[in-house]
């Protein structure tokens, strides 16, 4: 019996298809959109001990969130697969450009070239098919998950072993093995295609947009930053644990830490207002003062949880978080940082410093697909 590989060889690719010339791949970057200058200098100033500076000419356009980079080196490579940039949402790596004549016909070349990685591998694997995320793309959306449409349908008819083995995105763990087919159509006749195993910089979630729901009852839209913050997390806040909200007003965060059954002290200048207090399982405190200069009173335990959520500048933050620890006064941490207008990567670069002088049990630092002009850090102390 012919093998699947012979299959897709033989019979599956019309002879002029399966003859066109296989383009170097690339690694493509998605970030937030307006975002890929700031992504592209963490990338060189990350690759700054590679033997070959990376090229600067590598956003098409400065509004899309890709960037994308070619002509690699082999060392550069090996840089770029062990860092998590801060600013990258995902990463497609390798990146093959695969220009679209009709729907089926590249359907069938992303299946012969691509799919044969995945056929002998005994893992589960997904797909995410996706765009820039710009209102533009709102009509490209459905061209792309056509073409996912197409392929599934494909491989179901004709090669229904690795058919069996499609999970939809994020049904599987975070920590399961299996393998990531990503389409990211970025004109209505191209798209980058990569088949890849997962790695922890890969996002589970179709081009890093892990978009959270959002309850009603909150009183602010920061509600889904500390949602999206927590998910990340090994361990989010629990109950019975005790939190301070630096910055709550008007209650986003509070609204959730008390959802979670926190005991939680509220800090802010101006007013918090939860609604339906008594239907949530955590308590609360307001404290109408200032923020920057609040601490734990002499003999009170410290917290388990800081979050701040003030809008102070990244340097007055980073002050107080690098306080916080030093003085132990919380076991985990939730900060957002607002970014500098001016060369944020410095500031990231300072941020990630001081975290690594501190001898933390973990962290991570990340643009979050609900942080605007904003960054967020976590970690435990
Ligand atoms: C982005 S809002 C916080 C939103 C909040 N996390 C929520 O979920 O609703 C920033 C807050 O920081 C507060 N803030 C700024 N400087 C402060 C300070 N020095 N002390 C206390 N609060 C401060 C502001 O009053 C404002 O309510």
């Amino acid at each position: 019996m012919p093998s699947i590989m012979e299959n897709l060889k033989k019979n599956f690719l019309p002879a002029e298809l399966s003859q066109t010339k296989k383009a170097i791949p690339s690694f493509l970057f998605v970030c937030r959109p307006g975002f890929e200058k700031t992504l592209l200098r963490e990338i060189q100033s990350g690759l700054q001990n590679a033997r070959t500076p990376v090229k600067p000419q590598s956003i098409n356009r400065a509004d899309l969130g890709l960037v994308c980079l070619t002509e690699l080196d082999p060392d550069q490579r090996a840089l770029l697969e062990k860092t998590d940039f801060v600013f990258e949402r995902q990463r497609l790596a390798p990146a093959s450009s695969l220009e679209i004549e009709s729907l089926k016909t590249v359907a069938r070349k992303i299946i012969h070239d691509h799919f044969p990685i995945i056929d002998p591998s005994p893992l589960p694997w997904t797909l995410h098919a996706f765009t820039p995320d710009v209102d533009e793309f709102k009509s490209l959306r459905k061209r792309v998950k056509n073409i996912e449409k197409v392929v599934l349908e494909q491989l179901k008819k004709r090669f229904g072993k690795m058919y069996r083995r499609y999970a939809p995105p994020a049904t599987l763990g975070p920590d399961d093995p299996f393998m990531v087919a990503q389409f990211c159509m970025d004109r209505a006749d191209h798209v980058y295609v990569s088949i890849a195993t997962k790695t922890p910089r890969i996002h589970p979630y179709p081009g890093g947009e892990q978009r959270m729901k959002f309850d009603p009852e909150s009183p602010s839209r920061s509600y889904l930053k500390i949602c999206e913050a927590a998910a990340r997390l090994p361990r989010p806040p629990s109950d019975g644990e005790t939190a301070v909200d630096l910055g709550a007003a008007p209650g986003g965060w509070t609204h959730y830490l008390l959802k979670q059954g926190c005991r939680v002290t509220a800090v802010d200048r101006g007013e918090v207002r939860i609604k339906n207090l008594d239907r949530l399982p955590g308590s609360l405190t307001v404290q109408q003062t200032d923020g920057m200069t609040f601490a734990p009173q002499n003999g009170e335990p410290s917290f388990d949880w800081l979050c701040c959520d003030m809008l102070r500048p990244p340097s007055q933050t980073l002050e107080l978080l690098l306080n916080w620890i030093d003085k132990k006064w919380t076991r985990n941490f939730i900060v957002i940082f607002k970014l500098p207008q001016n060369n944020p990567v410095d500031f990231v670069e300072e941020l990630k410093a001081s975290l690594d002088a501190r001898d933390l049990e973990f962290y991570s630092v990340k643009q979050l697909y609900h942080n605007r002009e904003e960054i967020t850090a976590c970690g435990r102390v």
